[in-house]
C-alpha cells in the first residue's frame, strides 16, 4: 500500500473558465481531506460588492474605498462564499457578475488584496486552490501545479448545463460569449495574466469523466514525494 499523503501539501490548479478546475479541486480536496479555496469566487464576490456600491472601476480611490469595506470568507460547512457575512454563493454565479468579473480581476489593487488573503488562507498547507494565477503568483512554490484545459465546445456545454440546472435563464450564445470574453481578458491583462506555469502538469479534461480526472490528480499527488527525492 502506498503511504498516506502528508497533510501539508499546497496544490495549485489553474486554467481557463469552465474547464472543470473547481470540480476537480473540490473532489480532490475531499479525497485528501484538504481544504479547498475557490479563488474565482473571491473575485466574483468583490465584483458583486463593487456593483452594489456603484463603484466606478476607472476611479482607483473609489475602488480602494470599496475594498476597505469588504470582508470575504468561506462558510466552513459548505464552502459558500460570504460577503461581509452574507451568503452570496448563488448571486455570484449569475451572468451579471460573470460579465464584469474579468474587468474587476484585472485591477491591480483588487489582485493585491485577494492574493494577500489567499496566501494567508493557504499558509499552513493541506490546501488546494484553484484560479488563474495560483501556480504563477499566489503559490509559485506549490508542491503540485495542475493546468486544466478542455475544448471550448465542451466547456460551453458543461457551463450551460450547470446554469440551466440552477434555474437560470441563459442561452448557449450568452455562455459562449462570456467564456470567450473572460478567457481573452484573463490571459491578456497586464497584472498576473493566466498562463501555464513552466512546472505545471497539463490535464486535458475534454474527454475525461470526473472519476478519471480525480484519479489522475490523486496519482500526481502521490508522486510528489518521488519527484522531491
Ligand atoms: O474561476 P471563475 O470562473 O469563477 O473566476 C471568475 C473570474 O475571476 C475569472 O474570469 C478571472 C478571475 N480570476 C482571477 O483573475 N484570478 C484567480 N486566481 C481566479 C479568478
Amino acid at each position: 500500500m502506498s503511504d498516506p499523503v502528508p497533510a501539508s501539501y499546497t496544490i495549485a490548479i489553474d486554467g481557463y473558465s469552465a474547464c472543470g478546475k473547481s470540480t476537480l479541486a473540490r473532489a480532490l480536496a475531499r479525497r485528501l481531506g484538504y481544504s479547498y479555496i475557490d479563488t474565482g469566487a473571491m473575485y466574483r464576490a468583490v465584483t458583486l460588492h463593487l456593483q452594489r456600491n456603484g463603484t466606478n472601476l476607472a476611479a482607483p480611490e473609489e475602488v480602494a474605498a470599496a475594498l476597505a469595506g469588504l470582508r470575504i470568507a468561506f462558510r466552513p460547512q459548505d464552502n459558500h462564499v460570504l460577503l461581509n457575512g452574507e451568503d452570496v454563493e448563488g448571486e455570484i454565479r449569475g451572468l451579471a457578475v460573470s460579465r464584469q468579473v474579468s474587468q474587476v480581476a484585472a485591477l491591480s489593487r483588487v489582485r493585491r488584496a485577494m492574493v494577500e488573503q489567499q496566501r494567508r488562507m493557504g499558509a499552513d498547507g493541506g490546501v488546494i486552490l484553484d484560479g488563474r494565477d495560483i501556480g504563477t503568483v499566489v503559490f509559485p512554490d506549490a508542491d503540485l501545479k495542475l493546468f486544466v484545459t478542455a475544448e471550448l465546445e465542451t466547456r460551453i456545454g458543461r457551463r450551460l448545463e450547470e446554469l440551466l440546472a440552477a434555474g437560470r435563464k441563459v442561452s448557449r450564445a450568452d455562455v459562449a460569449a462570456n467564456l470567450q470574453e473572460r478567457d481573452y481578458i484573463d490571459s491578456h491583462r497586464a497584472d498576473s495574466p493566466l498562463r501555464q506555469a513552466d512546472d505545471a502538469v497539463l490535464l486535458d479534461n475534454t474527454h475525461l469523466g470526473l472519476e478519471e480526472l480525480v484519479e489522475r490528480g490523486v496519482e500526481l499527488v502521490a508522486g510528489i514525494r518521488t519527484a522531491k527525492k
